[in-house]
């Protein structure tokens, strides 16, 4: 079943009405569909079915524990990149021993709680980082499993902003330097290096970068084994798009199908890191229209979410659907309107030239496929409060993450006593 529908003439989030939602919660707010964040890790429990092969959720894309909690309990691990995800996920109730730790710039204090927590693994991407890894795993007692971030560049295909498996992109070790990486990583006592790791973007469409860098991988396992290192995991990163306007994704068990053709008989365990597929299009963002400005160019209609709560189409130049809560009756002329917020920057935009029906201060807006990447971006600017995030299970819902208070957000602030 589709999550979010109009039913009746009122778009739902399952069989919960948003402008119900909107009435008891307020606008904005992100709303997700439990039944659809089930269905989505299910299509990758079920294509691995068979397969040495295990996922860890990248929670960056939506780090609300109540969705972690909700695939934790469904068997899947994280992929962390900080301390503070590693926090959230082990109090979503993820053990560290399904916690995955990768990042750029891991500082010597997160990768002692790390060592400390027992993870899985951690992604090291950086010789430097070997060092830093190994002296804090000597001093806490340890030996650490740990797979090399590897650089196979391939260009994925997606925005410049969210590709990161070419040359010239800050992540992993370049894939001609990486032998000589794991040959340092093996003379450090604390280490063991177990595994290789790839990420090579986010939202990815085509199936080939993927299998490009699939097969550079491959074969450097080949020339790691030859040089006497044990590697028996490979870690293919995430980064398999949705479709937000007219994107064919790639369906799971095809992608599936294609990694185990090129890693048949690699004798290595796997692990995927899927955010967006996840959670993407399992949350919308609801909005309330502020004012309506017709203008000779286009219209502008204000609604009280903005940049600071979604900034996917201003930093990206995303799309996402943005739809009215009430169904449009009959055969309505659509007007060239741009969806902006109240924010003070030309960039606050959720859509800018777009075929809407009309609309009226007091209408909700329903900003679709606003799963990932969305509260996990929000910001304060123009103080204004983070959103609260709800969880739709069937005809009841549960807010979890109440909308921030206007005491919560002024009172961080410290105002020394001699500015006076
Ligand atoms: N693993 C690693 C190491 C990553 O860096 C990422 C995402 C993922 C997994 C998950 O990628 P996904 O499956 O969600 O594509 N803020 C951007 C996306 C940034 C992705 C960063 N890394 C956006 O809104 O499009």
């Amino acid at each position: 079943m589709e999550p979010f529908a109009y039913r009746g003439g009122e778009m739902h989030a399952e069989s919960v009405p948003l402008s119900r939602i909107a009435r008891e919660v307020g606008t904005p707010a992100y709303v997700y569909s439990l039944a659809r964040l089930r269905e989505n890790y299910r299509a990758f429990v079920d294509a691995i079915d068979g397969m040495d092969a295990e996922v860890h959720y990248a929670m960056k894309a939506n780090s609300n524990q109540a969705v972690i909690r909700a695939f934790g309990v469904m068997g899947a691990g994280a992929d962390i990149v900080s301390e503070g995800e590693m926090r959230r996920a082990l109090a979503a109730g993820v053990p560290a021993s399904r916690i995955v730790f990768s990042g750029v710039g891991k500082k010597p204090s997160e990768l002692r709680v790390a060592v400390e927590a027992g993870l899985q693994q951690i992604n090291v991407e950086s010789r430097a980082e070997l060092d830093m890894l190994d002296a804090v795993a000597r001093a806490a007692g340890k030996v650490v499993d740990i797979a090399i971030r590897v650089n196979p560049d391939v260009d994925a295909g997606t925005h410049a902003k969210i590709t990161t498996g070419r040359k010239e992109n800050k992540f992993g070790i370049d894939i001609d330097l990486a032998p000589e990486a794991y040959a340092h990583a093996a003379t450090l006592p604390n280490l063991r290096p177990i595994g290789v790791a790839m990420h090579i973007g986010s939202q990815i469409v085509n199936l080939e970068p993927y299998r490009q860098a699939i097969r550079r991988m491959r074969e450097l396992v080949g020339t790691l084994r030859a040089a006497g290192h044990a590697i028996d995991r490979f870690d293919v990163g995430g980064g398999l798009g949705i479709s937000y306007r007219d994107e064919v994704p790639l369906p799971i068990a095809g992608f599936m199908a294609m990694v185990r053709e090129e890693t048949g008989n690699l004798g290595c365990r796997l692990s995927f890191e899927p955010g967006r597929r996840l959670v993407g299009d399992a949350g919308v963002l609801i909005g309330e229209v502020v004012v309506v400005k017709p203008g000779v160019a286009r219209t502008f209609v204000v609604v009280d979410a903005a940049m600071n709560d979604l900034i996917r189409p201003t930093l990206y130049e995303a799309w996402h659907d943005i739809l009215p809560a009430r169904e449009p009756v009959g055969n309505v002329a659509k007007i060239v309107t741009d969806i902006v917020g109240p924010i003070c920057e030309s960039g606050d935009f959720l859509a800018q030239k777009r075929d809407m029906p009309p609309l009226a201060a007091g209408d909700l807006v329903v900003v679709k496929s606003a799963g990932a990447y969305g509260a996990t971006m929000a910001s304060t600017y123009n103080t204004r409060p983070l959103v609260p995030e709800v969880l739709v299970d069937g005809d009841r819902y549960a807010v979890v993450r109440p909308r921030q208070t206007y005491d919560e957000l002024l009172g961080a602030d410290r105002v020394p006593a001699w500015l006076e």
